[in-house]
């Protein structure tokens, strides 16, 4: 399943020459598609959270498709934001029904490139302005791909551009967001990414049964946690049992780097980076202490079709600077 749920934010897509062209496009060229229209669904900012909430659990990748409206989504999309993304949904104790999911902003800036710089009268690159929006996608775990964008998308008959020029713009934005999309989907890296996010996020709830962590390792997978190691399936339930007895469930496993090689054909390299910020049992080794502790992880993947399996697993503690 690779669904993909466009959410447009256009506040009034019947008079949009550019958004409502991207969205045409990508309605024809993306199998598995679903594009809700806020505008048609919500004239009067009535949002039906249930509904909304309901379409983005179905998806694997969400796009918010609308037109930068005073450096930033238009009003109904900020609402959208607001309802939606509410208390253990997107965040929150229980607040990780986005996780994983993939998550791109694509679009249309009325602006030219050069004014969205220093000497620009925009002053600020589109990648500071939108940081928020960046900032929103981290908080609720969902995967943030580079966004899609593009400039001089206004058109003012006789005082800016001409229809067809914005209209071919528009053409082309859809071109590369269906290849974005794509990428998504196919990209083994960002396949690798995806689910590595959805490993951390189970393991900061620490859940009884290990079975959802022991599909993805093979029956021969060698750990080596911090020098202590541990054979096949049997050995990470041995260690998985001792990090429950250390480990409160709710801690956070923040993932600082990541980088993915391919070493042969279905066969990975994965290096990461990874905060542990956790609260540990009065009775375990760690005596009741906050943890703060970054290690370095070396992963040895197998990515056959969209199954990933870990081969080898090694953790290692961050040499501190003396
Ligand atoms: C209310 C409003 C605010 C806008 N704010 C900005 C802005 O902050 N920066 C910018 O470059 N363009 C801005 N624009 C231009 C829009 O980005 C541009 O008209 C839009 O992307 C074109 O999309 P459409 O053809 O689908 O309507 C604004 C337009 C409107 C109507």
């Amino acid at each position: 399943m690779n669904k993909v749920v466009v959410i447009s934010g256009h506040p009034d897509l019947a008079a949009s020459n550019t958004n409502r062209v991207i969205l045409d496009e990508i309605s024809q060229a993306v199998s598995e598609v679903e594009i809700r229209r806020l505008d048609e669904c919500y004239p009067d900012f009535n949002i039906d959270v249930e509904a909304e909430q309901q379409a983005l659990l179905s998806a694997d990748v969400i796009v918010l498709q609308f037109p930068f409206y005073w450096y930033s989504v238009p009003a109904l999309l900020k609402k959208w934001l607001d309802d939606v993304l509410s208390y253990n949904f997107a965040y929150g104790a229980s607040g990780d029904k986005l996780k994983g999911k993939a998550c791109i902003l694509s679009f249309t800036v009325g602006g030219p490139e050069s004014s969205y710089d220093p000497l620009g009268y925009n002053h600020f690159k589109i990648e500071q302005m939108i940081r928020p929006l960046q900032q929103t996608v981290y908080l609720t775990g969902m995967q943030f791909i580079e966004p899609v964008y593009t400039h001089g998308m206004v058109y003012i008959p006789g005082v800016y551009n001409e229809l067809s020029d914005v209209q071919s713009k528009a053409k082309a934005h859809a071109a590369r967001l269906c290849e974005r999309i794509h990428n998504v989907i196919h990209d083994p890296a960002i396949q690798i990414e995806r689910f590595v996010g959805e490993w951390f996020s189970r393991f900061d709830v620490l859940p009884a049964d290990c079975a959802e962590f022991t599909r993805s390792l093979s029956q021969d997978i060698t750990l080596d946690m911090m020098g202590d190691q541990y054979q096949g399936h049997e050995g990470f339930r041995d260690w998985y049992t001792t990090a429950r007895r250390t480990f409160k469930p709710g801690c956070e496993h923040l993932v600082e780097q990541i980088e993915v090689r391919e070493k042969s054909k279905e066969s990975y390299r994965v290096e990461l980076r990874i905060r542990l910020i956790a609260e540990t049992y009065s009775d375990s080794p760690l005596g009741g202490q906050a943890v703060n502790l970054l290690v370095n992880e070396v992963w040895q993947v197998n990515l056959v079709g969209n199954l990933v399996q870990i081969t080898d697993y090694q953790v290692m503690a961050v040499e501190q600077a003396k």
